[in-house]
């Protein structure tokens, strides 16, 4: 690779992410209303270990030292999430000042850093005063997230430019509502569709109010799009990724950009019975517009690959498989679930978002990986394999960027170790390592390794 490959656009903003629930802690203090991951947390055996957020990196009262690690690492841009219920405890009406303070205080530090603050507005700790009355499966729902967005931005749209609505809307959807291991907790699917219609919906109401609030607001939405696959030739398969895939993906993207529904998609919920046999009947008029109100970029959030599979494959059919995934040694596979390391699936969801949807452009909103290396005797954490997961995502974002692909920025997940939702602390995604019994934070190797990559805005 010459040396010029490597490098990247100049302005491209490299940064870290982290989400409220997740790493700020005082999740009852000066003010804060409960949020449904408090509930859910508080409720024995929803998280592993029954792990809690309530104090987590306890970034709510060590923000000041964070920044000074994000400015040490030269972070040109931090992406952090607001706690709606820090901000409205009820989730609407009575504001609490002291909560929009902490976000005030946060952006102001952040700026005297020299680092570029990017809002998500909703990484999924819904006040819980709004989930006793349907939660996002309520259209109210998405009227208290306007309003909500209204006094965010107010306060801080002077000083943010960027701003996300909505973190993974499919997965606070499926994994939520369906699935039940994420807050709420539910398992209902034709719930989830009604949520995943009022998450959208909120997304394109909340856009002219950002606009007002913020002028030059560069507005996103942040989708999960891992890379996927039938697991073979056979049509079963395909036809379980067409759907499977195509329910996390297309669902939201097709509105998204303009388009209705997906048709195979309804065809495939109504026989399903995860629709009504009218179909999509929680779509009022001028909905679909709404939602198709242009935004800025589309963030994407990566992981690994998926290979779909039928479940109930009639043995003829089950062929051999076409895909092959890497070996499994440790050097391949996250902690996480074991997911596959794959670079290449990044470029080709990047490839394939762009020439399907078009977005003016794209931020990487997240990409990393668990692995729980710890301080050696030394205090020093050798976390060489985030170290090679980083580079080898990096060189596929720069080869999306090479053949056309408007990437402007990557947010590697996480800025440190933090509360990894159901996992609870037993997941470890950071460049910063934390100490959880005393708060003492490292910067781990890859932490060094993403300084220099900065620093020279190339794959060090
Ligand atoms: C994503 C979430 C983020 C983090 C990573 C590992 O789905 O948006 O909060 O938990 O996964």
């Amino acid at each position: 690779m010459a040396i010029s490959d490597a490098l990247f656009p100049d302005g491209f903003l490299w940064g870290a992410a982290t989400s409220a629930y997740q790493i700020e802690g005082a999740w009852d203090q000066d003010g804060k209303g409960e949020s449904i991951w408090d509930r859910f947390a508080h409720t024995p055996g929803k998280i592993s270990n029954n792990d809690t957020g309530d104090v987590a990196c306890d970034h709510y009262h060590r923000w000041a030292e964070d920044i000074e690690l994000m400015k040490w690492l030269g972070l040109k841009a931090y992406r952090f999430s607001i706690a709606w219920p820090r901000v409205l405890p009820n989730g609407r009406g009575k504001i609490n000042q002291a909560g929009l303070d902490f976000y005030d205080r946060l952006v102001d530090g952040l700026l005297q850093a020299g680092i570029t603050p990017m809002i998500t507005l909703f990484h999924w700790d819904l006040p819980q005063a709004l989930q006793e009355e349907g939660g996002f499966s309520a259209r109210s729902t998405a009227e208290a997230f306007v309003e909500y967005t209204g006094v965010a931005t107010r306060r801080l749209g002077d000083r943010v430019r960027h701003w996300i609505t909505h973190n993974e809307p499919s997965v606070y959807s499926f994994v939520g509502h369906v699935m039940g291991s994420h807050a709420p907790g539910l398992s209902d699917p034709y719930l989830a569709l009604r949520v995943a219609h009022h998450l959208l919906l909120s997304h394109g109401w909340s856009i002219p109010v950002i606009r007002a609030n913020c002028p030059g607001a560069e507005i996103g939405l942040a989708m999960n799009v891992n890379f996927n696959q039938p697991a073979s030739p056979s049509l079963y398969d395909h036809r379980a990724w067409q759907y499977g895939y195509g329910m996390w993906t297309r669902w939201f993207l097709d509105p998204l950009y303009g388009r209705h529904y997906p048709v195979d998609l309804v065809e495939h919920a109504i026989e399903k019975q995860m629709l009504p046999a009218e179909g999509t009947d929680f779509v009022a008029e001028g909905d679909l517009t709404a939602i198709a109100t242009p935004c800025d970029f589309l963030g994407v959030n990566y992981y690994t690959r998926q290979l779909a599979r039928d479940q109930d494959i009639p043995p003829e059919q089950n062929l051999a498989p076409t895909v092959f995934q890497a070996p499994k040694n440790d050097r391949d596979w996250q902690e996480m679930d074991d997911w596959e390391v794959y670079p290449d699936g990044l470029f080709n969801v990047l490839a394939w978002l762009y020439f399907e949807y078009q977005p003016k452009a794209f931020h990487i909103t997240e990409s990393g990986a668990s692995w729980s290396d710890s301080p050696d005797a030394t205090g020093r954490v050798r976390d060489n394999r985030r170290i090679d997961f980083l580079q080898q995502h990096f060189a596929a974002a720069r080869r999306a960027i090479q053949i056309g692909v408007p990437l402007k920025g990557y947010f590697v997940w996480s800025l440190m170790d933090n509360l990894e939702w159901g996992y609870g602390f037993s997941q470890r995604f950071g460049l910063i390592w934390v100490d959880f019994a005393t708060q003492q934070r490292i910067i781990k190797d890859s932490g060094h390794w993403y300084r220099r990559v900065i620093a020279t805005n190339g794959i060090a």
